[in-house]
């Protein structure tokens, strides 16, 4: 069965829309597999955005990431991850559309990164690499 990897960023933790995150998704018809809340390290997250070392966006990525505690989840469902990601919506919480969780609870905020209150993996292969590192084996 697929599996994906979503986290509810330090923006909607601290907005208290973890609840309605998670209940949307599940409205859908994925299952929730794990669900837990953690502070993430340095080092997890270097892991995790790996393929985005580098780029101008990083370090504030990560700072970000470690302003609070994150929401990690695996949801599971026939083609979850691509379900996910629709139901996202895309980077930008401006222009994401209307009726995903990134445009109906997202916005710019001026600030040095997009926050934009979830992640999804975005394949097969990232989405067990992604599991790993936030659940282990
Ligand atoms: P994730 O599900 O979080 O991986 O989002 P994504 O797949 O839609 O975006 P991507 O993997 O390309 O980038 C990871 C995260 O970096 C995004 O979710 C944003 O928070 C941030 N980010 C990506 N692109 C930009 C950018 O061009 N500018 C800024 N400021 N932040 C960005
Ligand atoms: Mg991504």
């Amino acid at each position: 069965i697929e599996r994906t990897l979503v986290l509810i960023k330090p923006d909607g933790v601290a907005r208290n829309l973890s609840g309605s995150i998670l209940a949307r998704i599940e409205s859908k018809g994925y299952v929730l597999a794990e669900l837990k809340k953690v502070n993430a390290t340095r080092d997890l997250l270097e892991q995790h955005y790996e393929e985005h070392v580098g780029k101008p966006f990083y370090e504030p990525l990560v700072e970000f990431m470690l302003s609070g505690p994150v929401v990690a989840a695996i949801f599971e469902g026939h083609r979850v991850i691509e379900g996910f990601r629709s139901l996202a919506g895309t980077t930008d919480p401006t222009t994401a559309a209307p009726g995903t969780i990134r445009g109906d609870f997202g916005r710019d905020w001026g600030l040095a990164v997009q926050q934009n209150l979830v992640h999804g993996s975005d394949s097969a292969d990232s989405a067990e690499r992604e599991i790993k590192i936030w659940f282990g084996e």
